[in-house]
């Protein structure tokens, strides 16, 4: 979603803010613009579309300043198009800011400031703010920014400037990140530490309600009602080299094949071999109460819902604590019941996700301990959660998640281990699972070896307009996962159900132009859904199966399949939704979409 970069320091701002964009790319946009100062003045554009349109209008034109704002808009307020993108400027022209959020009360502030004879031109919600700084300003930005929002009600993360504070960028956070940079002699901010990694790994990141005024030499930090915040820098692990695409077509490819590093990446340390379990220190003092709990809600969105569902089936399984698993839209509104023998695990890949924070703040605020399961470092819901553990993927760009998907369901194996062995799991059980795990980055490796053999599967039908994806337990939420991967990437309608589910509705749609894919493993269910794939070439469906290695039999029932190894069943998904990744890659990829940030789609969805 939108991106926001600012740079104040000696260089020339217009290469390290078209830079800092392309770093955000991957977020989803659909405008970008930029303004910045120096001896010419003010100077702006803004542009709908990609970044590359934004860079042809540069071309020819002087721009020259060390010191200025950059943004890429995802539209709320108002359609993409030139004038709607940010930065917006005041009715002088001479404040210019760039905003991520929404401003939920503009309507009445638009009609206020319209009474006080301000200029309104765009339709967005962002124009307001600037108005607002405007009305109030008299030579301290800092001071306008405060009074501006504390008239605001909703979200923001924002990045002003003014002609006449010369050097100065003012930011403010509610409910959208922004992320300072240390430089040398130079400062930076950013809505993701992305667009930071090429120019410094020392940061500072802004808590809600908190602003910034930062030069050149200075960053200083204060809450909007005015106490100052002391706050140091911290180092970020990630390197540059992992937010580029090393040699692959596109990063979704690159984070497909990550997977046997970034599996063992999530076990690291985290194996204790003596006593058969698991060892997660951030979550190591609430031990004792989770020890006690009698039930378990875990809370997300998108593929992280998907993993959550995994860890449903595995806590249950293994641990036999009762699991509920919750869209995060929907746990904030539902007045969820929340007692004390209840334990929250929020799980997101960017530890931003506007609705899974609020249903993390709801939980908090009914008296729930709040664990998360988050990639980002450093991230809101990282922070403000009583404890987690990272899953170390390192940074995924693709806006399909792959490999935070695996690594999230990594550690909700070994949390439902931990769980599990503090209750009824014996030490043999613990040993044979930890066993499996230490296999599983190998396993995934011989799939990833058969990509060619997927891509012929995926040239035979990227051309079909609808596909069903099909599993039962531990798979039926990979078979939603695999849907998912192909509608979001290849634009083909997809659906994933519960194998046997299929005759109450979607075997109404089986016919020989509809494809089904069947994750058919020699598991507790393997039986069930041979028959479930009988009905399906009753009905002259065609199937691609997922099957388990040495699996002949299965052959002689469907069209394709695709061999995995085996493990124990709670680890299936690890291994099965690596084809399905595959395949969905490769189907975009032959339809000629833009696989990595595709249409409509955010990789962080920072507004409700
Ligand atoms: C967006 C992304 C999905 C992601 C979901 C949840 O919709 O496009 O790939 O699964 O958000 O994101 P989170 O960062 O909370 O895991």
């Amino acid at each position: 979603m939108c991106g926001i970069i600012g740079y104040v320091g000696e260089k020339q701002a217009l290469p390290i803010l078209i830079e800092g964009l392309k770093r955000m790319e991957y977020r989803g946009y659909d405008s970008a613009g930029i303004a910045l100062f120096g001896p010419n003045g003010l100077q702006y554009e803004k542009y709908a579309g990609k970044i590359a349109r934004l860079e042809e209008h540069l071309v020819g034109k002087n721009y020259s300043g060390t010191w200025g704002i950059a943004h890429t808009r995802w539209a709320t307020h108002g359609e993409p198009n030139d004038n709607n993108a940010h930065p917006h400027l005041d009715c002088t022209g001479e404040i210019a800011l760039v905003h991520n959020g929404i401003i939920e009360n503009y309507a009445t502030l638009h009609e206020w400031l319209q009474r006080r004879g301000h200029k309104i031109t765009t339709d967005t919600d962002t124009e307001i703010l600037v108005h607002l700084i405007e009305d109030s300003y008299d030579g301290d930005l800092v001071e306008a920014t405060r009074v501006a929002l504390s008239q605001v009600e909703g979200t923001y993360g924002i990045a002003v400037v003014s002609r006449n504070n010369p050097g100065l960028i003012v930011v403010a956070r509610h409910g959208s990140p922004l992320v300072i940079g240390r430089g040398n002699g130079e400062n930076f901010v950013a809505s993701d530490v992305a667009a930071l990694l090429r120019h410094t790994n020392q940061v500072i990141y802004l808590d809600d309600l908190e602003m910034a005024a930062i030069t050149h030499d200075k960053t200083d930090i204060s809450k909007i009602d005015r106490t100052v915040v002391n706050r140091d820098s911290e180092e970020i692990e990630w390197s540059l080299e992992q937010i580029e695409r090393g040699g692959h077509a596109h990063f979704m490819q690159k984070e497909i094949h990550e997977q046997p590093t970034t599996i063992v990446n999530a076990m690291r340390g985290r194996l204790n071999l003596d006593e058969a379990t698991a060892r997660l220190n951030g979550i190591k003092r609430h031990l004792d109460e989770l020890g006690q709990i009698d039930r378990i809600i875990l809370t997300a969105c998108g593929t992280s819902w998907h993993a959550a569902l995994i860890g449903e089936y595995m806590i249950e399984d293994l641990a036999r604590i009762p699991v509920e698993v919750e869209y995060a839209s929907e746990f904030r509104y539902r007045s969820p019941i929340i007692d004390p023998g209840t334990a929250v695990f929020v799980i997101s890949q960017s530890g931003e996700t506007a609705d899974t924070l609020a249903a993390m703040r709801e939980a908090k605020r009914k008296g729930a301990t709040v664990l998360g399961i988050c990639n980002v470092v450093g991230s809101t819901i990282a922070r403000e959660s009583d404890g987690g553990v990272y899953i170390h993927a390192g940074p995924e760009i693709g806006v399909a998640s792959t490999k935070a998907f695996t690594s999230q369901i990594t550690v909700l194996s070994l949390i439902a281990l931990l769980l599990a062995r503090m209750r009824s799991m014996s030490f043999e059980k613990g040993r044979e699972m930890i066993d499996a795990l230490e296999a599983l980055p190998a396993k995934v490796q011989t799939i990833l070896d058969r990509e060619d053999e997927i891509k012929g599967i995926a040239a035979d039908y990227y051309r079909k307009d609808n596909f069903l994806y099909l599993g039962r337990g531990y798979n039926f939420p990979v078979a939603l996962e695999g849907a998912l991967k192909l509608k979001e990437i290849s634009y083909i309608h997809a659906e994933g159900y519960p194998a046997a589910e299929m005759k109450h509705g979607p075997i109404a749609l089986i016919d020989e132009r509809m494809p089904v894919v069947v994750i058919a493993l020699r598991d507790s269910v393997y039986d069930k859904v041979l028959n479930n794939i009988q009905e399906i070439r009753a009905r002259k469906g065609t199937v691609i199966a997922v099957a388990t290695e040495g699996d002949t039999r299965i052959k002689r029932h469907v069209d394709h399949v695709i061999h995995i190894p085996e493990t124990i069943e709670t680890l299936t998904p690890l291994l099965s939704i690596i084809p399905l990744q595959m395949l969905a890659y490769h189907m975009a990829v032959l339809r000629g979409c833009d696989v990595d940030q595709p249409r409509n789609l955010a990789k962080s969805v920072t507004v409700e």
